[in-house]
């Protein structure tokens, strides 16, 4: 909500924006109260049980002993027994919360660990090279969930060295289409051709590596702005002589983003 807040301010949806943040904030606020409730009221109420249970031995114990049943050294044993039984009880009840939290982290922990892998290329996979830039797409549809298509049989070309704009409201399908270009997804019909090649016949590795892809979110990961530009692609060259009036002022080369030079020479 907070990352959306210029589409938000577009649209002039502050308000509801600003009451669907209190509804989840509302719901926020009661689980923790709720939480809270039951992780102070659990310890003192196991507490009060084994004390109980205690009392009763206590009473009972007692009056068997005065009845000649039962040795004080028996009973004492006894006591002393059940309030070792009740002791990890209570301890368990103390870290119930903890548990309770490790618990909901864990789920959110093995979703991303139970995601499937991507699945692996077909055999016989072609490593594409020396890409002409040939895209065509046939009568192509996909859905990100079952049964809500986001696509459907979209069909064009785009011929080697021609500039295509792909204009369309928000939501149209701009980024699924380059998501399914760089096979990021597969269709669920239809086909996509680079060089009159199935995009499913060839490697995703060398599938990707023929097309540079500018995102629409912009991220500074950790690192040099080398590094950032050339997106963990250790080959890409340093074109220093288009850098050389920045060069000047901006130590780029090397340095790490936080570090960057900027005092000018
Ligand atoms: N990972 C995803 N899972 C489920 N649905 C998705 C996913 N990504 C996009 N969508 C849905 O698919 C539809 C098309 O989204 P897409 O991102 O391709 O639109 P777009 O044309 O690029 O929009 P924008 O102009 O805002 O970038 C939207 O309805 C969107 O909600
Ligand atoms: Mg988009």
């Amino acid at each position: 909500m907070i990352t959306g807040q210029r589409t938000i301010q577009s649209y002039v949806q502050e308000q509801a924006a600003l009451a669907k943040f209190d509804e989840i904030n509302d719901e926020a606020t009661d689980a923790a109260y709720k939480a809270g409730y039951y992780a102070t009221t659990v310890g003192p109420s196991v507490g009060f049980i084994s004390n109980l249970s205690v009392a009763l031995v206590g009473v009972f114990g007692g009056i068997l002993y005065f009845n000649g049943s039962l040795s004080l050294g028996q009973l004492t044993s006894f006591t002393l027994y059940s309030r070792r039984f009740s002791g990890p009880i209570n301890m368990l009840s103390n870290i119930m919360a903890e548990i309770q939290s490790a618990l909901a982290a864990a789920e959110r922990v093995f979703n991303v660990l139970d995601q499937a892998d991507e699945p692996a290329d077909t055999a016989g996979a072609i490593d594409i090279d020396d890409v002409k830039g040939d895209v065509r797409f046939n009568d192509v549809s996909f859905a990100y969930v079952k049964d809500q298509p986001v696509l459907h049989e979209v069909s064009f070309k785009a011929p080697p060295g021609q500039v295509i704009a792909i204009v369309g409201p928000t939501g149209a399908g701009k980024t699924t289409l380059v998501n399914l270009l760089m096979r990021f997804y597969d269709v669920d019909k239809g086909i996509i051709e680079l060089d009159g090649h199935n995009t499913r016949t060839l490697t995703r590795t060398s599938l990707r590596r023929s097309f540079s892809m500018v995102l629409q979110d912009t991220w500074i990961f950790h690192g040099t702005v080398h590094e950032n530009i050339a997106y963990g692609n250790g080959d890409v060259s340093r074109m220093l002589d288009l850098r050389k009036p920045l060069g000047e002022l901006v130590s780029i080369s090397s340095s790490p983003i936080c570090q960057m030079d900027m005092t000018p020479s």
